[in-house]
């Protein structure tokens, strides 16, 4: 008797150790399928014509005028980072569409899809330059970046955008806390 308890014990503990990790091998299984539309997300609050104006080309040109910039201290390589990190959320903005009259219809073509992953490699690669400190390497991918521009606005862009909004002139490029 003495014997036969430790032995079942032993028995069950190994039985209970082998149950938890298939369980836990079938939630990181489950873990790793997960993708964010699996689960409720809240719906974009404004238009692509207006992310496109306050931040897809706001970010890139921050991002452009850093490639020709005549010197960049390391501040102003964070700075181009904050930026390039926004135009890189603003790919999964552009990719779900808005509120716009006609964004809907456009987030379905997959054409639209393609041009959207297309802005998202390029600006991991103008991230890879940044963190590189490498201006002639954020040019190479800023150049790469305008075609992905060009390329979707070629196919979609309505000669007059839909609400009206253009992109803006008078916006002050660079560090603005460096400036006088
Ligand atoms: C996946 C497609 C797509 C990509 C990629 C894209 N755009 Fe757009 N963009 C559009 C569409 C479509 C409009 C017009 C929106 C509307 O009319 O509602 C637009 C509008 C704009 C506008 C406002 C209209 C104007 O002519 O002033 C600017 C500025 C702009 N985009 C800049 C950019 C920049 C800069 C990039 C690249 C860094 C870019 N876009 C990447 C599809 C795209």
């Amino acid at each position: 008797m003495s014997k036969f308890v430790p032995s079942t014990l032993r028995k069950l503990s190994i039985g209970l150790l082998c149950t938890v990790s298939v369980f836990g091998l079938i939630s990181i299984a489950i873990a790793e399928r997960a993708t964010t539309t699996d689960r409720a997300f809240i719906e974009m609050q404004t238009s692509l014509n207006a992310i496109m104006v306050a931040v897809v080309d706001w970010s890139a040109h921050e991002v452009w005028e850093a490639g020709y910039a005549e010197t960049m201290t390391g501040r102003n390589w964070l700075t181009a980072k904050q930026y390039a990190t926004q135009l890189l959320a603003s790919g999964t903005l552009v990719s779900l569409g808005g509120t716009g009259p006609t964004d809907q219809t456009w987030v379905t073509n997959p054409e639209w899809q393609r041009w959207s992953s297309r802005m998202i490699d390029d600006t991991r690669e103008v991230l890879r330059a940044i963190e590189a400190q490498d201006q002639k390497m954020l040019v190479a991918a800023g150049e790469r970046l305008v075609e992905a521009c060009e390329g979707c606005h070629e196919v979609f862009k309505p000669s007059i955008p839909t609400e009206g909004i253009m992109h803006v002139p008078h916006h002050d490029y660079g560090d603005p806390l460096s400036r006088e």
